[in-house]
């Protein structure tokens, strides 16, 4: 059994069932549904005012939704208040005690359930090793870097052994390097404690590399729930497409059930964007790094002839414009420097480039990216 039938036949642990939150006429939440598995770690991808903060402040407790209900291993905790739920929380700002050593913040929820001094004292001395940071523990948030607050917090968010984490943006205050290298040491500590976990993020970067699975959000409703993979690969929309990675969006139109014409060129279309061949004008989708150069002849699937109008160079790679027909015809390819000083890709070179099928995808030409 796969593991997303096995999914499907467990209970969720977290059940959002058709939250709606309104604040005052405002719908900043739009009849939300969505389950998360015991152990999943889970982000809530979108752009800024989408709504990603609300649904984990409903889930939290920390705002109750208008209409809808929640359900916390098979509890439902639609009402309760955020003292009486079991999760754990780190916000963006690093939100420690700033008059509280690193050992009191870390222990402070600890105090309250009248653990002994001793206890506590081996607890917060594990946490502390667990996320990196033993013996600062003496340290006044003031004293440490801005990573090494997060840490504090994250241990902060573990000390009780909450059922669930909530992570809202806990990296974008960080600068770029420890945002990359707290990444991976979250997913890791993530991973090794098994905590059910759910990260708000607007970086898809971030999402794509520590989440088992997004959800990518628009406008308070959401657009698409799928691994990073099924969501970089398959966009459900042209919203989820243009959000997440880069996406070339060219003016096709239908030429018949199986096929669409790009300027003057017929494409094939796979089965499945077949299906979505109902109207014309269409847009259509495919990324730069997957069109193809290489081994290329006339018989090569959707294959056509392309000028170079402009190469970027990125580092690792660079980016070219090709032109495939009149003025404005163009489509952004990724080519691997070698790749570029092999074939002579320069501007006003000819190069024949085709788009495999299985990377082109159709959307509707009206649909809001
Ligand atoms: N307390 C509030 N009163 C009124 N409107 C609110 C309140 N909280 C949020 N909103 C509105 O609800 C919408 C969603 O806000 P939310 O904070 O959930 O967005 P977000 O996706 O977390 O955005 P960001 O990435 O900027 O943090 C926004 O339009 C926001 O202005
Ligand atoms: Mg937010």
């Amino acid at each position: 059994m796969s593991k997303d039938v096995a999914d499907q036949k467990r209970e969720a642990y977290l059940r959002v069932r058709n939250v709606t939150k309104k604040f005052g006429s405002f719908t900043a939440l739009r009849d939300i549904s969505l389950d998360v598995y015991e152990g999943e770690f889970v982000c809530f991808l979108g752009p800024s005012g989408c709504g990603k903060t609300t649904l984990l402040r409903a889930i939290a407790g920390l705002d109750i939704q208008t209409h809808g209900s929640v359900f916390q291993g098979g509890r439902d905790i639609s009402g309760l208040p955020a003292s009486e739920r079991d999760f754990g929380i780190v916000f963006q700002s690093y939100a420690l005690f700033p008059n509280l050593t690193v050992n009191e913040n870390v222990g402070y929820g600890l105090v309250n359930i009248r653990s002994s001094k001793a206890e506590i004292a081996a607890k917060v001395a594990e946490l502390l090793e667990l996320v990196g940071l033993p013996e600062q523990g003496d340290k006044y948030p003031s004293q440490l870097s801005g990573g090494q607050q997060q840490r504090v917090a994250l241990a902060r968010a573990l000390a009780m052994s909450p059922g669930l984490l909530l992570l809202d943006e806990p990296l974008s205050a960080l600068d770029a390097k420890v945002r990359v290298h707290l990444r991976h040491e979250m997913k890791e500590l993530q991973r090794r404690l098994g905590v059910t976990t759910v990260m708000v993020t607007h970086d898809q970067e971030e999402a794509l590399t520590m989440a088992d699975r997004i959800v990518v959000m628009k406008d308070g409703v959401i657009e698409q729930v799928g691994t990073p993979e099924e969501i970089y690969r398959n966009p459900a929309s042209a919203f989820v497409a243009e959000f997440v990675g880069t996406m070339n969006f060219l003016n096709a139109s239908k030429a018949n059930d199986e096929q669409i014409l790009l300027g003057e060129n017929l494409l094939n279309l796979d089965e499945a964007e077949r299906q979505k061949l109902n109207g014309s004008p269409i847009l259509a989708c495919v990324r730069p790094e997957d069109i193809q150069v290489r081994n290329i002849d006339d018989a090569t699937e959707n294959a056509f002839m392309t000028t170079v109008k402009d190469l970027e160079f990125l580092g690792s790679f660079c980016r070219a414009t090709l032109c495939y027909g009149d003025e404005g015809s163009n489509i952004n390819a990724d080519f691997s420097i070698n790749l570029v000083r092999d074939r002579n890709i320069i501007p006003g070179a000819k190069i024949r480039v085709a788009i495999p099928a299985n990377s082109l995808h159709i959307f509707p030409a009206d649909t809001a990216k």
